[in-house]
């Protein structure tokens, strides 16, 4: 059976957690204030989380449910208490799906640690921050960067100067934890791409 079929109930329900709990402002925090880009991201963690769980020889069942509720108390906690807030919330949700008391905290511990943990202890842990930021580089990092712009009104010079003085020490800071060399290798190239592309533009508009 396929991760999506086996924890379908699971993905549901934290879903439509997301969907309820989410201000779906359209600024200053679009696209992450909305609850259908928060669920994308959740889908994308899996996705990554999967991929490294199978490279590294991870317990594959630990990735798969911290990935679906590593984020779900987003929108229902402070962004420093999100990780405690979600572990809790899993460990009720799993506790009551009769799930085995091993596996719980195991989910739970990679749910906890995922925000600001810089010495994650276990290897489904360090899975989950490396799939958890991913999606920051890339194409995907070109579009948040753009569609946060959208949402605030700014225009393409700004665009770039925003990206070279918010953006990139972001993504500097969140390389220091990455852990699997895999996910090292991948946000390398990443980082290229999406680099090159803030360059292109600058150059662009170069007058
Ligand atoms: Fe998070
Ligand atoms: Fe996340």
């Amino acid at each position: 059976m396929s991760i999506l079929m086996k924890y379908r109930e699971e993905m549901s329900h934290v879903k439509s957690h997301l969907m309820k709990t989410a201000p779906n402002e359209s600024e200053p925090t679009f696209p992450f204030s909305d609850g259908k880009y928060k669920w994308e991201h959740t889908l994308l963690v899996l996705k990554s989380g999967l991929m490294l769980a199978k490279e590294e020889k991870a317990e594959t069942e630990v990735v798969a449910l911290a990935a679906i509720f590593h984020d779900a108390c987003y929108y229902t906690s402070e962004y420093n208490e999100h990780g405690h807030e979600a572990a809790r919330y899993a460990m009720e949700y799993l506790r009551k799906k009769k799930y085995p008391t091993e596996l719980i905290a195991n989910v739970s511990y990679a749910i906890d640690v995922h925000v600001g943990e810089m010495n994650p202890k276990t290897i489904e842990a360090k899975i989950i921050q490396d799939a958890d930021t991913l999606d920051k580089y890339g194409a995907m990092g070109i579009s948040l960067v753009l569609l946060n712009a959208g949402a605030n009104k700014l225009l393409f010079l700004d665009v770039v100067n925003k990206f070279k003085i918010d953006y990139a020490k972001k993504l500097d800071f969140m390389a220091k934890s990455i852990w699997t060399d895999k996910a090292r290798m991948i946000m390398k190239e990443r980082t290229r791409f999406l680099t090159s592309f803030f360059e292109q533009l600058e150059a662009e508009l170069t007058i």
